[in-house]
């Protein structure tokens, strides 16, 4: 496997624009760093809070905060980046004014598996400007198919980069002898259906009645359940074998858990590349306009039937 190429030839090779493969390489370079840090966090006392809740009212880890300021650091120093977005930050970080985009982060996914070692992702969108200059509140305001550049990173056995630049997903993964990573798929293709469903299912005498009339159905239909507590994770899987993942709205979070522009927006992006699909229960994720940087949106995603199937359940 290690005949194949490595990322940096692979996206060099498709001709994609310098600006994204420079950005796309940066993300690279700091999941190899936070990758680094989970591995020794456990013995480093990097593991549980740091008594800080974050702007989402969400008590922050030590590693939210320490993959964060990895990310942030490292990307602000690309001067194709006029700005950065993170789960972790109140607001958006200035980047280079002559940067002509914006990267939205979830710097780590699953925060709650950090201490019982379960899968950890990061998730990135990146998005082009709409002015120019210093940049602008109002410029994240964009619909999900505006994303030029999406992926993630999933730190499970092994570290697995999946990015998307609107033409196919590419699978990636890290040769940690060398800490480069090494193309797996080219222009992978999820199934069209698939026979597993994940839910936080604790949830469901709060869902809405057709969420549960579905996963109901998925019960008859003896489906598989499989839920990581990690977006990333789930997705990752249900992209692969075939499956479908719903975060619906419920009387605790009215408006959805999951945020729009760096959880929602990339995995649709990466989703419908792969020949899978989302939606928020009303409309497809990807025709969503933001309206704010932390945004929540109820999220189901994933192979085509069935979402077709929620869909005649839902009604969308
Ligand atoms: P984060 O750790 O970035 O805050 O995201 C956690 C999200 C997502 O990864 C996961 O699928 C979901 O929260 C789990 O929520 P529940 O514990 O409510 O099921
Ligand atoms: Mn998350
Ligand atoms: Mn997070």
């Amino acid at each position: 496997m290690l005949n194949s190429p490595t990322l940096s030839d692979f996206i060099s090779q498709k001709g994609y624009l310098p600006a994204l493969q420079s950005i796309l390489l940066d993300i690279a370079k700091v999941s190899v760093q936070v990758q680094k840090t989970l591995l020794d966090a456990p013995l480093g006392g990097m593991l549980g809070g740091n008594a800080h809740v974050n702007v989402q009212g969400e008590d922050q880890q030590k590693l939210d905060a320490y993959a964060d300021e990895l990310f942030v650091q490292g990307l602000l120093q690309n001067t194709f980046l006029a700005g950065i977005g993170s789960e972790e930050r109140d607001d958006l970080i200035q980047g280079s004014a002559q940067g002509e985009y914006i990267a939205f982060f979830d710097p780590l996914d699953g925060s709650s598996n950090i201490d019982v070692n379960g899968s950890l992702g990061t998730i990135f969108s990146v998005m082009p400007r709409t002015q120019t200059g210093t940049l602008h509140n109002e410029e994240l305001l964009q619909k999900g198919e505006n994303q030029v550049l999406a992926g993630y990173v999933l730190y499970g056995a092994a570290t697995w980069l999946v990015c998307s630049f609107g033409k196919g997903v590419h699978t990636f993964v890290l040769h940690t002898q060398t800490d480069t990573y090494h193309l797996l798929h080219e222009a992978l293709q999820s199934p069209k259906s698939g026979k597993i469903y994940s839910i936080n299912e604790g949830n469901i005498l709060d869902c809405e009645t057709p969420v549960q009339d579905y996963v109901k159905n998925c019960q008859e239909r003896r489906y598989t359940a499989r839920y990581a507590g990690a977006l990333v994770g789930d997705f990752h899987r249900n992209l692969l074998k075939g499956g479908i993942y719903l975060y619906p709205a419920t009387e605790k979070s009215p408006k959805g858990k999951l945020r729009l522009l760096y959880e929602a927006f990339p995995l649709a992006y990466i989703a419908r590349e792969a020949g899978a699909t989302a939606s928020n229960g009303t409309m497809p994720i990807l025709d969503i306009t933001a309206t704010a940087l932390h945004e929540r949106t109820p999220l189901f995603i994933g192979s085509v039937e069935m979402m077709r199937d929620l869909g005649a359940h839902c009604a969308f």
